[in-house]
C-alpha cells in the first residue's frame, strides 16, 4: 500500500505491523483514527516517524532479537565472499571461463575485524569472527572497556584507534543524524589499503560516494554492502559501478528463521 491507500489503512487499524519497506511518515499519521500501535517486524525504526507517532499517542515498537543471528550470518557471508572473491569467480565460471590467477584470496584467520557497535548483532558477529580465529577490536561509546574485554573484544579508544588496525571493518549501529556518514573519505584514508568494509546495518553510515571513490583509487581493497541510503538502490548508486564490491539487496534478515522469529515477537 502507498499514499492515500496506506493512509486509509492506517486510519482503519488499531495496530499495524510493518517490515522495512513502507515509510510511515508524519503526513500519514496526521489523522490517525483509532491507530494506537505501530510494530516493526525488525530492528530499525528509521522507517517510522517516531516523534510524529508519539505526538499522536501512538506507540512504536520493534522486535530487536528476532533477526540478530541472520544479520550476523549475512555479515560473515559477505566477509567470506569478499575475502575469496566468490561472486566474481562464480560469474567467470558461469561465463565459460577458468581463471585461477585472478582470484588470489586472503585468509581470515589471524586478521583483525573492527566492529563498530557492540549491540546484539555486533556481538554475534564478534563471536563468529573469534571462532574463525580473527582478532576482534570493537568500539561502542555505550559499552565499557571492561564489558568489551569480558566479551572477548579488545576495546578500541575511539575510531582513530580502531580504523588503522582493521583488516575488515563492520558497522552495527542505527542510522541517526550522528552516525550518517560516520565513515567518510577522511576515515577511509585512515584505514589500511588492504582493508575491506562491511555494512549490513543501514545505508549511509558508510558514505557511499566516498566508499566508491576510495575503492576506485585503491584507498581500501573491497566492500560488502547489503544496505543503501535509498532503497531500492537506484541504478546510478555509485557502489554499483565500484570495483571489488559484493552487493546484496538488504537481505540481512531475509531468512525463513528470522522472518518467523520477528513475526512471533
Ligand atoms: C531490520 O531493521 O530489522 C532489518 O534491516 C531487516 C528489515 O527489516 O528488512
Amino acid at each position: 500500500l502507498k499514499g492515500d491507500d496506506l493512509k486509509a489503512a492506517l486510519q482503519a487499524a488499531d495496530a499495524v505491523i510493518c517490515r522495512s519497506q513502507p515509510k510511515i511518515t508524519a503526513d500519514l499519521l496526521e489523522f490517525p483514527g483509532k491507530l494506537r500501535a505501530i510494530a516493526r517486524a525488525g530492528v530499525g525504526v528509521d522507517t517510522i516517524d517516531v516523534p510524529a507517532a508519539t505526538k499522536k499517542g501512538i506507540v512504536v515498537m520493534n522486535t530487536p532479537g528476532g533477526n540478530t543471528v541472520s544479520a550476523a550470518e549475512h555479515t560473515i557471508a559477505l566477509m567470506f565472499a569478499l575475502a575469496r572473491q566468490v561472486p566474481a569467480a562464480d560469474a567467470v565460471m558461469k561465463a565459460g571461463g577458468w581463471d585461477r590467477n585472478k582470484f588470489l584470496g586472503t585468509q581470515l584467520t589471524g586478521k583483525t575485524l573492527g566492529v563498530i557497535g557492540l549491540g546484539r548483532i555486533g556481538l554475534e558477529v564478534a563471536k563468529r569472527a573469534k571462532g574463525l580465529g580473527m582478532e576482534v577490536v570493537g568500539f561502542d561509546p555505550f559499552v565499557t572497556s571492561a564489558r568489551a574485554a569480558e566479551l572477548g573484544v579488545t576495546p578500541a579508544n575511539g575510531l582513530a584507534d580502531l580504523l588503522p588496525k582493521a583488516d575488515f571493518l563492520t558497522v552495527h549501529i542505527p542510522l541517526t543524524p550522528e552516525t550518517k556518514g560516520l565513515i567518510g573519505s577522511k576515515e577511509l584514508a585512515a584505514m589500511k589499503k588492504t582493508a575491506r568494509l562491511l555494512n549490513v546495518a543501514r545505508g549511509g553510515i558508510i558514505d557511499e560516494q566516498a566508499l566508491a571513490d576510495a575503492l576506485k583509487a585503491g584507498v581500501v581493497a573491497g566492500a560488502g554492502v547489503d544496505v543503501f541510503s535509498t532503497e531500492p538502490a537506484p541504478a546510478d548508486n555509485p557502489l554499483r559501478g565500484a570495483p571489488n564490491v559484493v552487493l546484496t539487496p538488504h537481505l540481512g534478515a531475509s531468512t525463513v528463521e528470522a522472518q518467523e522469529n520477528v513475526a512471533v515477537e
